[in-house]
């Protein structure tokens, strides 16, 4: 039997925003003689993200689809606003019914229950089995990205997710995250999504900048940025190096998130250093060659690495491990792990590194210098991130030296 819409969409907004025991609902189709709403069809269901739980709103329109995150003690205002949209049908699934309310010609309510039992409440991305980053969402059609690049920024950002706490938690209204050597901007363009929306569940503000050599890159970046009409995603011509995409020399220049995503053979160090010097929270690196340390590594005749691509192989392993050292010495805590399968790109390590503060004690300082120092003398090599942080290293060793000297 027919009855009234208004208390119909009330009782539809009481299921939508009692997220323990929602599992999804869907809007879609349109009432009789409305305009269309301004996506066919939405599907909302809670979601646990690392910032907390949150409404997830998943907006299609042909082949378009667009994915909200909202806390849930905010999403008030979205469900209204959904319902207010024309749609002809609502459909909710709870852990114990269904209910469906189709509006009939006449405008009003026509609802249906039926006892069901569904898993409910928000779940985790990893168990929702749904993407951190939305394979459908627009800016990837912007951006004109294939399967596998797709893939790889979605395992980037996965990493990243985890650990966005650390930085979120710091005081300020606003996070700051570099892209250096983004290239055609992909994961910048994902990881300002994703950050965007754990920051805005903080109430703060995102400003992600892409940096890159070429300028060609950095005008399709912006170009992109506008079209997608992604609001604080910027972009700067640069070399890593001398970056300062925030401005120097000023109190809140230096970005909390570093990211570099195969940034060509020494372009990864020149990121690791730039971001050791920003003294940067939160750095994410996936190397792609390593042409540096196999050079230095051409001529030696030891098995390990007498053949090219057993040398090839075996300068990857060192450089990051190198790379792992150094970091460590300078205050952060290092992972290295494979962030995707390597059936999507064989330059498939990431280096994880979280700003400790302090650093190591004396004592695990000496033994990671002892580890450097013997890695590079058996091997012969001078690594490029050694050599680019050479001061900061000196003073470790001076600070160990006399550190080892007081406890005489
Ligand atoms: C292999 S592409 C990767 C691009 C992007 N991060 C991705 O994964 O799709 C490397 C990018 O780093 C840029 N690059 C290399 N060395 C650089 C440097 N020293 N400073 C700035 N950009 C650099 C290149 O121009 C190129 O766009």
């Amino acid at each position: 039997m027919p009855t009234d819409l208004t208390s119909a969409l009330a009782d539809v907004r009481t299921l939508l925003l009692d997220t323990p025991h929602l599992a999804r609902a869907v809007a879609a189709g349109r009432r009789k003689g409305t305009e269309a709403p301004a996506a066919e069809r939405v599907e909302v269901r809670p979601v646990l993200l690392k910032a907390g739980p949150h409404l997830q709103f998943t907006a299609r329109t042909g082949p378009v689809v667009s994915t909200r995150n909202v806390p849930v003690d905010a999403a008030g205002a979205a469900v209204d606003d959904l319902l207010a949209e024309p749609y002809g049908n609502l459909h909710v699934e709870t852990a114990t019914e269904v209910v469906q309310v189709r509006v009939t010609k006449k405008g009003d309510a026509q609802v249906h229950r039926a006892a069901a039992r569904h898993e409910a409440g928000p779940v985790g991305h990893d168990k929702a089995k749904n993407r951190i980053v939305d394979p459908g969402d627009p800016m990837f059609r912007v951006l004109g990205a294939g399967g596998d690049k797709r893939r790889q920024v979605e395992a980037f950002v996965r990493q990243l997710a985890p650990l966005t706490g650390t930085v979120l938690s710091r005081p300020g209204d606003r996070l700051r995250a570099v892209d250096l050597g983004c290239g055609n901007a992909y994961l910048t363009f994902a990881a300002h999504r994703w950050l965007g929306d754990a920051a805005q569940a903080r109430g703060k503000a995102l400003t992600t900048v892409g940096v890159d050599v070429r300028e060609d890159v950095v005008a399709t970046g912006r170009r992109a940025a506008a079209e997608a009409g992604l609001v604080g995603l910027e972009f700067a011509v640069g070399s890593i190096a001398d970056a300062e995409p925030f401005g120097a020399g000023h109190a809140g220049s230096a970005p909390d998130v570093v990211m570099a995503l195969h940034a060509c053979d020494t372009a990864t160090d020149e990121a690791l250093a730039r971001a050791v010097r920003w003294g940067a929270p939160l750095v994410l690196a996936a190397p792609c060659c390593h042409r540096d340390v196999q050079r230095q590594l051409h001529g030696n005749r030891a098995p390990l690495v007498r053949h090219a691509i057993l040398r090839e192989r075996f300068a990857d392993v060192l450089t990051d491990t190198l790379r792992s050292l150094v970091l460590q010495l300078l205050g952060y805590r290092v992972e290295v792990v494979e962030f995707i399968d390597s059936a999507h790109t064989p330059r498939n390590a990431m280096i994880r590194a979280v700003r400790t503060g302090s650093g190591p004690r004396p004592a695990a300082r000496a033994e990671l210098l002892a580890e450097l120092d013997d890695l590079t003398r058996t091997w012969g090599v001078s690594p490029a991130l050694a050599r680019m942080l050479e001061p900061e290293l000196a003073a470790v060793r001076t600070a160990t030296g006399e550190a080892a000297q007081a406890a005489l």
